[in-house]
């Protein structure tokens, strides 16, 4: 896609991001102060960035998991997902932290965490880096937020336009 950062506005800018990422670390750090490994699972593709980000900031022992999810388009009632990359391991009696991009209507969490309490953890927290609350469709407890954002469509730092802008290192948003 070309010129792509031309039509961006910042929303978050690189040193931004990587300031409240580290307030986030820390945060995460206390709560799983007493626990002995924290399997963390990032999201992909969106969520790549930003789970790397966050456990290299982390001093919590973590296993590093991927799974890769997609929505089935026209079911947003059902809010159904499909597994297209499970976990490697089995989660039943561990603490597991899920990372998002974002959330937005709910309903990819909210299928993905009813699928991983399925699987027994001894617990199990929602971390997303940006939250967009007023589009909200179905409830889902999300433990930490990076930032609540504007009903705008972001890119950059592993949001994408039809697959175009993850790597771009700040957070911009496309102007209507
Ligand atoms: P939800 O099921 O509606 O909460 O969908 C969340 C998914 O929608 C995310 O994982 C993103 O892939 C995508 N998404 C929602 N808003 C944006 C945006 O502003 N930029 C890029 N992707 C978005
Ligand atoms: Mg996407």
């Amino acid at each position: 896609m070309e010129n792509l950062e031309e039509k961006l506005k910042v929303l978050y800018s690189e040193e931004e991001v990587q300031k409240r990422i580290a307030e986030l670390a820390k945060q995460i750090d206390e709560d799983y102060k007493d626990i002995k490994e924290l399997i963390v699972i990032c999201i992909l593709k969106g969520a790549a960035f930003f789970t790397v980000d966050l456990v290299k900031k982390m001093k919590t022992p973590i296993i590093f998991e991927v799974m890769q999810v997609s929505s089935y388009s026209g079911t947003e009632t059902t809010g159904a997902i499909s597994i297209k990359k499970d976990l490697d391991c089995d989660i039943s009696g561990k603490d597991v932290l899920i990372v998002e991009d974002i959330i937005d209507t709910g309903y990819t969490l909210r299928a993905l965490r009813q699928d991983l309490l399925s699987r027994k953890p001894n617990s199990l927290k929602i971390a997303v880096l940006a939250d967009k609350k007023e589009r909200r469709k179905v409830e889902v407890p999300v433990d930490y937020v990076g930032y609540e954002i504007p009903n705008k469509f972001v890119v950059g730092y592993g949001f994408d336009v039809d697959e175009y802008g993850r790597n771009i290192p700040y957070v911009g948003y496309l102007e209507n």
